[in-house]
């Protein structure tokens, strides 16, 4: 789901355990790329500059975590119409598990580390409204727009809140 993100990643500086992951999960995304353009019948072979992704590894990190969470919640409606695609569900909970253990790492030991990765989650959490409205801009989701962009929201604030990257307020 975050096939550039990844691909960004890996040319930042992140340890050499998480470059390995970054590598396998990089050639997943573009499994699942594919998958979809067969699906669509279309092509995105238009885009060739990666995104900016953050050279802090603990903001990368944040941003991975958030942006498969986001992947996570796509392929669970597309498994909902398309359960032969199970297999991108599956990948996409280890993406997300992989990252939320990172995470949770970051935070364990509290302190100045902590509040960095609580504040990065912050950051990205308040662009997020703007990034699901852009993944639901197709017109075949206006009967269901606003409350599919609730549930997304939701979800994504209940796993923040129980990994400890966002308070309860
Ligand atoms: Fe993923």
């Amino acid at each position: 789901m975050a096939l550039w993100a990844v691909r960004s990643a890996q040319a930042q500086d992140v340890p050499p355990g998480v470059l390995q992951f970054l590598r396998r999960h990089e050639e997943e995304e573009a499994q699942h790329l594919k998958q979809f353009e067969l699906l669509l019948g279309t092509s995105s072979h238009g885009k060739t500059a990666l995104p900016r992704m953050p050279s802090q590894w603990r903001v990368l990190a944040v941003h991975l975590y958030g942006y498969e969470t986001l992947g996570l919640e796509f392929a669970r409606l597309l498994v909902r119409l398309r359960p032969d695609l199970a297999s991108i569900l599956e990948d996409e909970e280890v993406h997300v598990g992989f990252f939320e253990q990172e995470v949770r790492t970051m935070l364990v030991h509290g302190g100045p580390a902590a509040d960095d990765t609580r504040q990065a989650a912050q950051a990205w959490r308040r662009r997020l409204p703007r990034t699901v409205d852009r993944y639901l801009h197709d017109e075949s989701f206006a009967p269901f727009r606003d409350e599919l962009r609730r549930h997304i929201l939701d979800v994504i604030d209940t796993r923040f809140l129980l990994v400890g990257l966002l308070a309860r307020n």
